[in-house]
């Protein structure tokens, strides 16, 4: 159930770069990492874009919601310089371009459809015609060639569905539901997405014996990563480049 990379950058190049830049991305790549986990939320003229706020302030100076700004207004800003000066005038990307750039070296993609509240359906139905778009009569159809949508939004991935029904997805959660099972059966999703911190022992053999696949985020601690993979967890995404590296889970205890 889990035909992809094991270790997943987080956010490009986790604590190392800028999140959810090019240059995060090429950070990840070049530290030997074949697996990365991005945000995608869409603009005022409805074109994705690699961010995980909703609103600019954090990453990319201003004020506002991202729904509020057309693409042309986005990519013209810098995403880079609060990070450090080295990565100044580094822009925000489309979900495009961090896709062309991916598919040019061979890295997975885990794409997180982050929609800005109110665009739920939106942005689930762009992100997943876009990679559809994108994957289609590509030779190779390995299913570990094509991305894993995963989001938050259950409405996001329902319109996933609808728009896409053969791009594979996962369900996001934080505070698991008593009926986990029954949301992954409805959206058809593959695989459960959840904070490592509320994952027990029990919960990781039934996400297992029902036959999904199992993701964690975000594992920084190398201890804690090794104590969730004996636990059965498919595999993570993790902020620590530096310390936890892409075939960590492909070495012995
Ligand atoms: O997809 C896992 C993880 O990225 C979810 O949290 O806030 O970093 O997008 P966040
Ligand atoms: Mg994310």
């Amino acid at each position: 159930m889990w035909p992809y990379p094991r270790v997943v950058a987080h956010r490009g190049g986790g604590t190392l770069a800028p999140e959810n830049t090019i240059a995060a991305m090429r950070c990840g790549l070049d530290r030997g990492y074949r697996g990365v986990e991005f945000d995608v939320m869409l603009t005022k003229d409805g074109i994705p874009v690699v961010m995980h706020d909703p609103e600019l302030g954090r990453t990319v100076a201003g004020e506002g919601s991202i729904a509020d700004f057309t693409v042309q207004e986005l990519i013209v800003r810098d995403a880079g310089a609060w990070f450090g000066p080295e990565f100044e005038g580094e822009p925000v990307p489309t979900f495009e371009q961090v896709a062309a750039f991916c598919m040019q070296h061979g890295i997975w993609m885990n794409v997180e459809i982050k929609p800005v509240p109110g665009f739920e359906d939106r942005t689930g139905w762009v992100v997943a015609q876009t990679v559809q778009r994108l994957f289609a009569g590509l030779p190779d159809h390995r299913p570990a060639a094509m991305p894993l949508l995963s989001s938050f939004s259950f409405a996001a991935l329902q319109a996933a569905q609808l728009a896409a029904p053969e791009v594979p997805r996962g369900l996001l959660i934080d505070d698991v539901p008593e009926d986990w099972h029954a949301q992954l059966r409805a959206i058809a999703a593959i695989a459960l997405h959840i904070n490592h911190l509320k994952l027990t022992p029990v919960l990781a053999r039934a996400v297992k014996e029902a036959g999904f696949g199992l993701f964690c985020y975000t594992v920084n601690d190398p201890v804690r990563a090794r104590q969730l993979l004996a636990w059965g967890v498919d595999g993570f995404c993790t902020d620590r480049l530096d310390l936890i590296g892409p075939d960590f889970a492909d070495r012995p205890l």
